[in-house]
């Protein structure tokens, strides 16, 4: 067997239930690409392996904008808010050298939404947060803090960070309504390189370095459509974008990820949403992420006990290395259903606005997200609703397929 194969048949035996696990062997597959057949065989799998694993898993970056995030962080040079992302409702600054991002609405008649966004995103959090145990060491998702919501009066927060934002023709207003939440860095620059080497048309593979400096590729969160198929949804030189990069379900099997733990992780989110929080999750988002290394605060004892010149490695944070997970957002169309069926027809609604993130129920990966999603959703509501929901999902499935739509 070529050492590409091996590499990727002995990661994906490997296999087992954490996200951890199952971003090795992405990396595995990445470095399959990376590195050239040549070089993969002149290089010994544990070399390899040591290299993405030697800092827990983290990879190290080598990109412009880490640097500058470093720099920030360490208060070297200038603190700016970079557009990170736009959709209908909001359009998403991050502040250089912060874990902050701000979410400001598109238009005056948005703030409504965005502050919808504010509330269900808190009670996402809070419901999240106090999972019992086993259901937050096992296909867990991570979703973003809340760190505060602002008004256009808050001065306290305006006359410190107005000057820091862009000031161009098709740039938000400042002050504004703001909904201030924890960023969800980029995915390192070894993944987006590698993400061009192995989907990307060659066009683009031409001018590799060109795109992956362009803005909208470096902020690189990747889309996991577990309903979906690049065929049907087919890449151009022209609409390729590493933001909000989607990642059908037949190129995440064929890198050999574990598409059964996604699918578990996206059925217990889902059934946390609907049973514990009681909201429809209607548009939300499910993407992997990275995360900087950022120190925890020491703990009072770790103060007493460390001395003059070992305190301030408590405070060290490291932009360069990140964790790869997956996570949760954006709830500013989520609303609250009632437990009848005008809410059942919500829930089923608010599936199917959705799809590409979930399995379809003609897959072999629905039975173990259907298994998966009643378990957890047992454990907050003992009622029929749950199981109605799927079997009414299915219905709506075979009606659409009938009228030529995907299911
Ligand atoms: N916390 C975050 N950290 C990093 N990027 C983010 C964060 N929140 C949002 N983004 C980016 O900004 C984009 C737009 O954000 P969001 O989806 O919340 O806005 P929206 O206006 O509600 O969009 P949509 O029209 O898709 O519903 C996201 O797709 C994502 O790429
Ligand atoms: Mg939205």
């Amino acid at each position: 067997m070529d050492r590409r194969k091996e590499m990727r048949t002995d990661a994906s035996a490997a296999l087992q239930l954490s996200i951890t696990e199952s971003l090795r062997n992405l990396y595995l597959g990445i470095l399959a690409y990376i590195f050239g057949d040549q070089e993969m065989s002149s290089v010994k799998p544990e070399i390899l392996l040591n290299r993405m694993l030697s800092t827990k898993s983290a990879i190290s970056t080598t990109s412009i904008c880490t640097d500058k995030n470093q720099w920030a962080r360490d208060g070297i040079g200038e603190k700016v808010f970079t557009t990170v992302g736009q959709g209908q409702c909001g359009t998403v600054y991050a502040l250089r050298g912060t874990t902050m991002v701000i979410k400001l609405p598109n238009s005056p008649q948005k703030s409504d939404q965005l502050f919808n966004d504010f509330q269900i995103h808190s009670a996402v959090k809070n419901a999240f947060t106090s999972l019992p145990a086993t259901m937050r060491t096992s296909y867990n998702i991570n979703i973003p803090e809340v760190k505060m919501w602002v008004d256009p009066v808050a001065s306290h927060f305006w006359s410190e960070h107005a000057s820091m934002f862009p000031d161009t023709e098709n740039s938000v207003d400042v002050p504004n309504y703001g909904l201030v939440t924890e960023r969800i860095f980029p995915l390192p620059l070894p993944v987006r390189s590698a993400i061009v080497d192995t989907f990307c048309p060659k066009e683009i593979k031409k001018q590799k370095d060109k795109f992956l400096k362009m803005p909208e590729n470096k902020d690189c969160l990747v889309r996991l459509y577990l309903g979906r198929y690049r065929k049907d949804s087919p890449m151009t030189p022209e609409n390729v974008r590493l933001r909000n990069f989607p990642l059908h379900i037949d190129e995440m099997q064929y890198l050999k990820l574990d598409v059964e733990m996604f699918a578990k992780m996206i059925a217990q989110a889902l059934a946390v949403l609907h049973w514990k929080v009681g909201v429809d999750a209607n548009d939300i988002e499910f993407v992997l992420g990275s995360t900087p290394e950022i120190s925890p605060a020491p703990s009072a004892t770790e103060i007493q006990n460390a001395g003059k010149d070992t305190s301030a490695a408590y405070y060290v944070s490291d932009f360069k290395h990140r964790t790869v997970s997956m996570w949760l957002l954006d709830f500013n169309l989520c609303a609250k259903f009632s437990k009848d069926p005008s809410g059942l027809k919500k829930i089923v609604d608010g599936f199917w606005w959705n799809d590409p993130y979930y399995p379809r129920p003609s897959d072999k990966l629905w039975d173990v997200f259907v298994e998966h999603y009643l378990g957890i959703s047992y454990e907050f509501n003992k009622t029929t609703m749950p199981k109605a929901f799927i079997d009414e999902v299915v219905e709506v499935g075979k009606k659409r397929a009938a009228g030529g739509l995907f299911a």
